[in-house]
């Protein structure tokens, strides 16, 4: 038996063997690890040589020298898988980590957004007549000359109109300087009885602590048979002592003028020791008036009335500088909410 030749082969399988070794164990990637399998067991591999090779050996020698090739490739095999799991594990964990979520960062804070100040004045105010079955109605804000002011009792040239400071268009349209002009709009297009309330904003070419170009009013509108100078005043002190409630609220009724309410009122109120401040205007829905929208004096009468929303919230909450609702400065709105 030529035992040399074995030796010769097997010895040369034996390099393979720790060649493939050293080279799995120093492999750092699964596409590296690849090429080494195909380099050693792959068609063309060392080893698939070796066991093409066999075919030339005497039939003595091919069983040897081929058991030896295969315990070789399961040899590498197995090193291979081994390997295999450990890159594969490494390479996990690196992509675990390298998407990890630090769950000991703080959170981001997510704003609560609010409504403002004076909608949120408006759905009180709207609240609270609503209990007394005043139903919410709304008008332009651009407006005519008519509704604004003519229907309403000011003629032309009458002195009132110089009190409104109006934004007139070039048009001749101008921009409402009351929500009055929605009582003509309303009484035109219903039949009386009426109660209803109009919030929204008005115009006025006017600015400084107490006075904004642009503000909100409320309107109020009664008419039904019988209705009297003091329902006006009983409902009017009912609904303020109830909008300032904890807070303790003076009312005074002073005797005013408006081209159309007679008589007319402004009524001022005082929140403790404060200063009086003007808060609404209202009166008695003058003749004229009704005459303009056809509606029976003889029969009906009503009351009317005016609020300012700004003014309200500002005693309500204690703000001194009527502007400040409109910076939108979040650290002033952010105190409502
Ligand atoms: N429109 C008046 C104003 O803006 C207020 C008012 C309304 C007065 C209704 C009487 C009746 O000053």
């Amino acid at each position: 038996m030529p035992t040399y030749k074995y030796k010769l082969v097997s010895t040369q399988i034996a390099q393979l063997l720790k060649n493939a070794q050293t080279e799995i164990s120093q492999v750092e990637t699964l596409a590296a690890l690849d090429d080494i399998r195909v380099k050693y067991l792959g068609k063309n591999g060392f080893l698939t040589q070796e066991l093409k090779a066999l075919g030339s050996l005497s039939p003595d020698e091919r069983p040897v020298q081929g058991q030896i090739i295969n315990q070789g490739k399961a040899e590498i095999l197995s090193w291979l898988n081994a390997r295999r799991q450990i890159l594969q594990e490494v390479s996990l964990k690196a992509k675990l980590s390298a998407e990890a979520v630090d769950i000991t960062l703080p959170g981001r804070l997510s704003h609560r957004g609010g409504r403002h100040p004076i909608t949120q004045t408006i759905e009180r105010i709207c609240e609270l007549f609503s209990q007394l079955g005043f139903a919410q109605v709304e008008g332009p804000e651009v407006e005519d000359d008519y509704h604004n002011f003519e229907a309403l009792n000011f003629p032309k040239d009458h002195p009132a109109r110089a009190m409104h400071d109006t934004f007139y268009f070039d048009s001749g349209l101008l921009l409402r300087t009351h929500t009055s002009s929605v009582q003509i709009r309303y009484m035109e297009a219903e039949k009386p009885p009426y109660r209803i309330l109009v919030p929204g904003r008005v115009y006025r070419c006017d600015s400084d602590m107490t006075h904004t170009p642009m503000f909100h009013q409320v309107e109020g509108l009664l008419v039904d048979k019988g209705i009297r100078f003091t329902d006006l005043m009983g409902h009017l002190e009912a609904f303020l002592t109830m909008f300032f409630d904890p807070l303790k609220v003076d009312i005074r009724f002073r005797p005013s003028y408006f081209p159309f309410t007679e008589p007319s009122t402004e009524v001022d109120i005082r929140i403790g020791d404060g200063d009086w401040l003007e808060v609404l205007g209202a009166g008695m829905v003058h003749p004229e008036v009704f005459k303009f929208v056809d509606v029976d004096s003889e029969k009906y009468t009503g009351y009317a009335f005016g609020m300012g929303v700004e003014r309200l919230a500002m005693l309500r909450h204690g703000v001194t500088d009527l502007r400040t609702f409109f910076e939108n400065d979040l650290r002033f709105l952010n105190f409502f909410n």
